[in-house]
């Protein structure tokens, strides 16, 4: 959360699974297209935040199947659990002590045995705070009428959400993707830096609370779970910042972005065709991710093998900026663009991507900028390879080339423009 000072633009909270991940595109797509837009335009000022049912075990078995970015913040067991992301994972300790108020594990387990149609979930999916079991839409019903009278006289207080047609899962009561939202933006609150804008997003019945801010925008995706619209339409249906989406999973969120003007919602997947078109900006996180959207097109033989190609891959960068390797060694980037000539596609028809994530960067010189990120490639096998890395990046000789626009091509001018501003140019 720490990672800039001052209020985040965006704080954008979504759920995983059927939300920002669809199961049923193996290529990942959209996915990989939202990635690009976070990476190039909101990673630098705007929170990220995941919200799933999923246990953080089962969570970081889904991080190891879908390229999915690093979250400032995971909210996972439905909200009963809060991590942040930084130099090594935090997991909040008061959340959680807070979430054992009128609870007890136990006698959870003991009162829910008395119904025999629930049907425990694997273990990997209980937590400390969430009891799960799979159980028939009509026989939920029937069991939530009478299960939260049997849980209070036993002196607790609870929270009952079935998603899915499958799930129950038995929450404390502050907890659920609502509470646990409620608490990060009181904390956001309490040290002045309350979000300038919230986008959440969700697809099913444990994702209904989200959408219960008044403060934030909100997106159904379009391939939302009617037990959510449902909810939608008998609770907040008179709010018009609430849209169902026509795209699915991560479509419907880019959809939201460039309804509700959040920011650029133009990813840099969709700009960089084949014809190799490119964003011309000087904003480093943009550069460095177009620069391997090249890199992976390059390989997978869908830009045209050419020289101009080459040569204009060139053109977007100073003769004068380096690629810093992890051991330190420097290379300059023409070098990478020279030898990237014997790798045109390779490969070609294959499961290849490139995704960059936690991009950051920062002025190290009066026209140079470094910029820093994970670099992250799938191979045609499904194996992930992993690497930090660092560019330095000199913008002097654009500079002149602009005679005298210098005041006009730094990175915060950039920020003000307006999204689809790169469509003009
Ligand atoms: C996810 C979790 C499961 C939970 C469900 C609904 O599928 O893995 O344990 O019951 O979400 O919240
Ligand atoms: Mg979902």
């Amino acid at each position: 959360m720490d990672r800039f000072d001052g209020s985040p633009n965006l704080m954008l909270v979504t759920d995983l699974d059927c939300t920002l991940v669809d199961h049923d595109d193996p290529d990942n797509t959209h996915l990989l297209r939202f990635n690009a837009l976070w990476e190039a335009y909101f990673r630098r000022d705007s929170l990220l935040v995941f919200s799933t049912g999923r246990s953080s075990i089962s969570y970081s078995n889904l991080r190891r199947k879908k390229p999915l970015l690093t979250p400032d913040i995971a909210i996972t067991s439905v909200g009963a659990e809060i991590m942040y992301s930084g130099q090594s994972v935090l997991i909040d300790d008061d959340w959680e002590a807070l979430l054992d108020h009128k609870w007890d594990r136990d006698i959870v387990v003991e009162e829910t045995s008395k119904f025999p149609e629930l049907k425990p979930q694997a273990e990997k999916n209980q937590g400390r705070h969430k009891v799960s079991f799979n159980v028939e839409r009509d026989k939920a019903m029937e069991i939530m009428e009478v299960l939260p009278e049997r849980l209070e006289k036993r002196g607790l207080d609870t929270k009952l959400i079935y998603s899915n047609d499958f799930a129950f899962d038995v929450l404390p009561r502050g907890a659920g993707k609502g509470g646990a939202l409620s608490y990060l933006l009181e904390k956001l609150k309490m040290e002045g830096r309350e979000p300038l804008k919230i986008l959440v997003c969700g697809d099913s019945g444990n994702d209904a609370e989200l959408f219960g801010f008044s403060q934030a925008y909100g997106v159904m995706v379009g391939n939302s779970h009617d037990e959510l619209l449902q909810w939608h339409e008998e609770n907040v249906k008179s709010n018009p910042n609430i849209i169902h989406a026509t795209g699915r999973c991560a479509a419907g969120i880019i959809e939201a972005i460039q309804r509700f003007d959040m920011g650029p919602s133009l990813s840099p997947r969709d700009v960089l065709g084949s014809s190799g078109f490119w964003i011309e900006n000087h904003e480093p996180a943009l550069e460095v991710v177009q620069f391997y959207l090249f890199y992976e097109k390059w390989r997978r033989g869908e830009v045209e093998k050419s020289d101009k190609c080459l040569q204009s891959l060139k053109s977007h960068f100073n003769p004068l900026s380096t690629f810093v390797h992890p051991s330190g060694e420097e290379q300059p980037i023409y070098g990478c663009i020279d030898e990237m000539e014997k790798l045109h596609g390779d490969m070609k028809e294959k499961q290849y991507h490139i995704w960059l994530d936690g991009v950051s960067s920062s002025q190290i010189g009066s026209d140079t900028w470094l910029a820093k990120f994970d670099k992250h490639e799938m191979s045609a096998e499904g194996n992930v390879r992993s690497c930090s890395t660092k560019v330095l990046l000199n913008y002097k000789k654009k500079r002149e080339e602009r005679g005298g626009a210098a005041e006009k091509v730094g990175p915060d001018q950039f920020s003000k423009k307006k999204p689809g501003a790169a469509k003009e140019q």
